[in-house]
């Protein structure tokens, strides 16, 4: 293989999503900036966010941003970083502001204004009834966010190495020092030292069978930075969204049910007035997953199958097809039915991490109990635990953290490139992310890396997602070390080095056993149920115990776990009742 050819920059982002992107803005006009992805920017995963990013702007109805910051920690099931949670409330109506001006077309009211719509957990007066909170462009909120940002990147001068994949995190004298990257193309390797790296590579539903994750989702920042000693934050906290096209995952956006969509079981009901009386149809995420498995395993799916009905049939075509156009034609194109006229049937779909990188308010990456910062190393995004999300994520809030957290870690890193030097680069800086290489481009293959995934997903989906028990956890476990065992004997298929995404698959699978590990562990340990993480052996919250965060460090093979506290400022944990 050839010298790695190396390149310097003050600020290397990994991920062109919109935390990524955000961040890159604000540093791009004063610093030399690199914005590196495995993907084109534009097919960044935040370009499948649907429905709406949250911001108390009250264009509809009286809202305040104390009401939004309630309705996240509770939601959260009081996990959330209280600190955290104040700012990303507050700060969403500002950055809100700054996207409509940076030119994102929002779906407008008849007077103008940003148009706003209902969504899970988002209610009036501290869960009086839902409230309009949702600002949206359709259902393609997520998508608007990216070009907006992209065309924003591309005019203030940012650096793109686009399809390049990051195979290591640089550590030197305790410091970030840069990435090393595998340029896609040619298999070239490429060293992006630089004074600040900002991880912003977004999640992981690729572990799980059935997901709303594009297929980029394999958790590749966390994996890398979990490698290098980092801790994985809240790593059991893992959310399914209740409505994916049923076997496929495909997202059926919130705001489908915010417009007035509902939930039907095979006897006809509509269940969630049973679960939740207040809010029904529009409870948090965590709560109607559970709901809609309890049905089934009552015998209660659509012809006592494992789905139920998401009935869009009383919105009438223009809303259906004005305000929800993309949903409207993925059920067409993949399900051949036409919402308008008959129910779609739905699954939960694996779909975003509570949990991630841990991070300070201002996007330093923290490594111990204590927050100490590990200097010039960022994360900001799905990848990143901040924490705001807590036990379970309210729909809207992760396009409203990446932009907000990506706003302040960029910000961040700006300063501190401003008076930090540049590292020594260590003299084996390619070795790790050479040798790993190598070991996939030489010897033999006992089995195709992909069967070790499709194991490794069939075993997330059947014991570590919706519902979990001790047994079914330990047996994950082990599952995930036999996995392990049987991946280092896998080998892709094309050994060349042009274009070969065989083995950029192949790595991305060894990124997913990294976290499911962590994640398997990490849910064992927890002996109570909080938001997405529900023990059918132990079916309470225990806030005595485990009103706590959990940290996951890689220690020798073995999975280390440590916790630390919530910090915890305005609202005390309360039991949840929507
Ligand atoms: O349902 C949705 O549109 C998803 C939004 C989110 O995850 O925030």
């Amino acid at each position: 293989m050839s010298d790695p050819i190396v390149h310097r920059f003050d600020v290397v982002i990994v991920g062109a999503g919109g935390a990524g992107l955000m961040a890159a803005l604000q540093t791009s006009a004063n610093a030399e900036v690199a914005v590196l992805s495995k993907l084109y920017p534009t097919r960044s995963h935040t370009g499948s966010a649907q429905g709406g990013i949250g911001a108390a702007l009250g264009n509809l109805e009286e809202d305040h941003w104390e009401w939004h910051m309630f309705d996240t920690v509770k939601g959260g099931d009081y996990l959330s970083d209280q600190d955290a949670c104040e700012i990303m409330c507050r700060d969403a109506i500002d950055t809100v502001y700054e996207l409509e001006h940076n030119g994102l077309p929002f779906s407008r009211t008849p007077e103008g204004l940003i148009d706003q719509r209902r969504f899970g957990g988002h209610t009036r007066n501290f869960g009086e009834a839902p409230v309009r909170r949702a600002c949206y462009a359709a259902d393609r909120t997520g998508h608007m966010i990216l070009q907006t940002l992209y065309q924003q990147s591309i005019r203030t001068g940012v650096n793109f190495f686009s399809e390049f994949h990051a195979l290591d995190l640089i550590i030197s004298d305790g410091r970030a020092a840069g990435v090393v990257a595998r340029e896609i193309k040619t298999g070239q390797l490429h060293v992006f030292h630089g004074k600040a790296v900002i991880i912003a590579t977004g999640g992981y539903g690729r572990a799980f069978k059935v997901t709303s994750n594009s297929l980029s989702g394999t958790g590749d920042g966390v994996a890398l930075a979990f490698r290098r000693g980092i801790p994985f934050e809240d790593a059991e906290f893992y959310q399914f969204h209740p409505t994916g096209i049923y076997r496929m995952g495909i997202l059926i956006t919130e705001g489908a049910r915010g417009e007035g969509g509902i939930l039907i079981n095979g006897q006809g009901e509509r269940f969630m007035e049973r679960y939740a009386p207040t809010l029904k149809d529009l409870a948090p995420r965590d709560l109607v997953s559970r709901c809609i498995y309890s049905e089934i395993r009552a015998g209660r799916g659509i012809n006592g199958q494992d789905y139920v009905y998401l009935d869009l049939t009383g919105l009438g075509r223009d809303v259906i097809e004005t305000k929800l156009p993309d949903i409207t034609e993925f059920v067409r194109v993949y399900l051949g039915i036409d919402p308008v006229t008959a129910p779609i049937p739905i699954q939960p779909t694996a779909h975003y991490a509570m949990g991630g990188i841990p991070t300070d308010l201002d996007g330093r990456v923290v490594v111990d109990e204590a927050n100490t910062p590990l200097p010039g190393l960022y994360a900001a995004g799905e990848c990143a635990c901040v924490s705001v999300h807590g036990a379970n994520r309210l729909g809207t809030n992760s396009l409203v953290d990446i932009i907000v957290f990506g706003r302040r870690a960029g910000k961040h890193a700006l300063e501190f490139v401003k008076t930090a030097d540049l590292p020594p680069l260590p003299s084996d800086v390619t070795d790790r992310a050479r040798a790993e290489v190598d070991h996939f481009l030489s010897g033999h293959a006992v089995e195709p890396p992909a069967n070790v995934r499709a194991d490794l997903q069939q075993t997330m989906m059947d014991l570590a997602s919706v519902l979990r028990t001790g047994s079914g956890l330990t047996e994950c476990l082990s599952r995930v070390e036999q996995l392990r065992e049987r991946f280092s004997r896998t080998r892709p298929q094309d050994q060349g080095d042009c274009f070969n995404t065989d083995l950029l698959e192949t790595l991305e699978i060894g990124y997913l056993i990294d976290i499911s590990h962590a994640l398997a562990a990490s849910a064992l340990a927890r002996t109570e149920s909080r938001g997405a993480h529900y023990r059918e052996d132990y079916p309470e919250r225990d806030d005595k115990h485990w009103l706590k965060h959990s940290l996951a460090y890689w220690r020798d093979g073995r999975i280390e776990l440590r916790y630390k506290p919530v910090s915890i400022t305005r609202f005390e944990p309360k039991a949840r009742t929507y």
